[in-house]
């Protein structure tokens, strides 16, 4: 595994956009603009579009029954670079293939490649993300999404069984390792930029999305929106609270497709060139973040890990924001 003094940077860059296929056009259109606040274009009654910052799209709705994420886009840094990723998952015995123009429209990217990851999740990999021709306006008021070369957020899948799939990400797509949990479950998260995560896989026995999380620059943007999930019945998947490993201060909301939107603030920003990755054993959490998805057992244990750390005084340096 990678021993963080060579520093191997990936092809990949940062988490582009993601793609939900879903037949709840109304109530995703109500979730982005009025919940997490993003800006909304819908061209058509089966067509969503949502920007959270400058790049024309970030996430898009299609229709589809899989009340799912379609698709996870991962930006490189130009032609040449993709072109470099194709010639390696080929090399590797991976389908790869060249999407045509319309589909590259329909992303609002200069070009992309598709290959499917080994548990069967659809991955983009693009160039030259289309830039808004007019300012980002926020859905609700709020103080806006932290984004720019750290990307659209994290995206965490999960799986029936880690070691299936986890040599696809590290050795093929280059993702490097952030850190990892055994207890109260096996998580494991990687980085490609100065973010703390862009990507993590979790065992739960089950494959598939777990969360995207989109960070805000105001701890009060996270606040606000917990008032509103309140008054929704089940909207919250898991309460507020904070991460041990990226000190992100969120909570999780259900979106109209099962999946959830991990709402947050205040990640630490990593020097990917001398992170060393370590075992975190004190559990996912300093505080909250009681999770609804997890059995009785494993809620048990979360919380005798909070209890622990907190009994410990373990908590997140003082906040300060640094320009990355
Ligand atoms: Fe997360």
């Amino acid at each position: 595994m990678h021993n963080g003094t060579s520093h191997n940077p990936s092809l990949l860059q940062s988490l582009g956009y993601i793609g939900v296929k879903t037949e709840r056009f109304d109530e995703w259109s109500a979730f982005a603009k009025d919940l997490l606040g993003m800006q909304v274009d819908r061209p058509s009654k089966r067509n969503i579009s949502l920007r959270v910052d400058d790049h024309a799209q970030r996430l898009f709705i299609e229709d589809g029954r899989d009340e799912n994420v379609s698709v996870t886009g991962w930006e490189v840094a130009d032609a040449n670079a993709l072109a470099k990723l194709a010639a390696k998952l080929s090399d590797a015995g991976q389908e790869v293939s060249l999407e045509p123009r319309i589909i590259a429209e329909q992303r609002r990217v200069s070009e992309l490649i598709s290959a499917k990851d080994p548990l069967g999740n659809r991955l983009e990999f693009f160039h030259g993300p289309e830039q808004a021709t007019s300012p980002f306006v926020a859905g609700r008021a709020l103080s806006g999404f932290r984004t720019g070369q750290l990307g659209l957020g994290h995206a965490v899948l999960t799986a029936e069984n880690l070691d299936a799939v986890m040599p696809f990400y590290t050795d093929l797509l280059g993702f490097r390792l952030s850190d990892y949990a055994l207890r109260p479950f096996k998580a494991y998260f990687f980085h490609l930029n100065s973010r703390h995560h862009s990507f993590a896989i979790v065992e739960t026995g089950v494959n598939g999305f777990h969360h995207l999380m989109v960070e805000l620059n105001s701890l009060d943007d996270i606040g606000q929106a917990y008032d509103l999930a309140h008054l929704e019945e089940n909207r919250i998947g898991v309460t507020l609270g904070r991460h041990t490993n990226d000190f992100m201060t969120s909570f999780y909301a259900r979106t109209p497709s099962g999946f959830m939107v991990e709402y947050g603030w205040g990640g630490r920003s990593i020097d990917p060139a001398n992170w060393q990755p370590f075992e975190c054993d004190y559990g996912p959490s300093f505080w909250g973040h009681e999770r609804s998805w997890l059995g009785p057992e494993k809620r048990a244990e979360a919380l005798q890990l909070r209890l622990d750390a907190a009994a410990l005084g373990r908590r997140a340096p003082d906040f300060v924001r640094g320009n990355k």
